[in-house]
């Protein structure tokens, strides 16, 4: 059973935490961990606080979030219509921040790569885009479909 949803909200710091309990809350029909749950909003809220702090130096932009899920599969994407990332090999290297007066760790693509299974950042047309991936291992898989069949 596939099921999908998008949101778009303003890239501000408030908002990083609705963004991973939103993510949180539509996931939770699949019976996920409490580990795998805390990879995935730990992950999210790296890439939206990315995007807060870095993508839009002279203005208040926008964040898209979408999530789809397929079987067993969390598919996440968070992009914004930012400056973009000059040298990604570089941005993605531990410890590589460009805001290291800010205390900034440099770790946050690491955190994302290693707590989820399939991560890649690319730039958009317009700005930058996080692509994550997550398998949940004891996913409720087809639960509302089989209760519709029990009908
Ligand atoms: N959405 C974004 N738009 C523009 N630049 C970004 C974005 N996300 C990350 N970057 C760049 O990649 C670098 C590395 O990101 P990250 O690993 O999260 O470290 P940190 O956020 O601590 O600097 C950032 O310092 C920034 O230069
Ligand atoms: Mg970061």
């Amino acid at each position: 059973m596939k099921n999908s949803m998008e949101i778009k909200f303003k890239a501000i710091p408030e908002n990083e935490a609705f963004a991973r309990n939103v993510v949180a809350s539509f996931i939770l029909p699949l019976n996920p961990s409490i580990s795998e749950l805390e990879d995935i909003k730990t992950a999210v809220n790296e890439a939206v606080t990315n995007v807060v702090v870095h993508a839009y130096p002279d203005k208040v932009g926008y964040v898209e979030m979408k999530i789809q899920t397929s079987g067993n599969v969390v598919e996440i994407s968070i992009s914004d219509n930012g400056i973009g990332i000059e040298d990604i090999e570089r941005a993605i290297t531990p410890f590589y921040t460009s805001k290291p007066d800010e205390e900034r760790s440099g770790m946050g693509f690491t955190v994302m790569e290693s707590f989820m299974d399939k991560f890649e950042v690319k730039n958009n047309k317009t700005g930058v885009t996080v692509y994550m991936n997550k398998m949940l291992e004891d996913a409720v898989v087809g639960m509302y479909a089989n209760k519709r069949a029990n009908i």
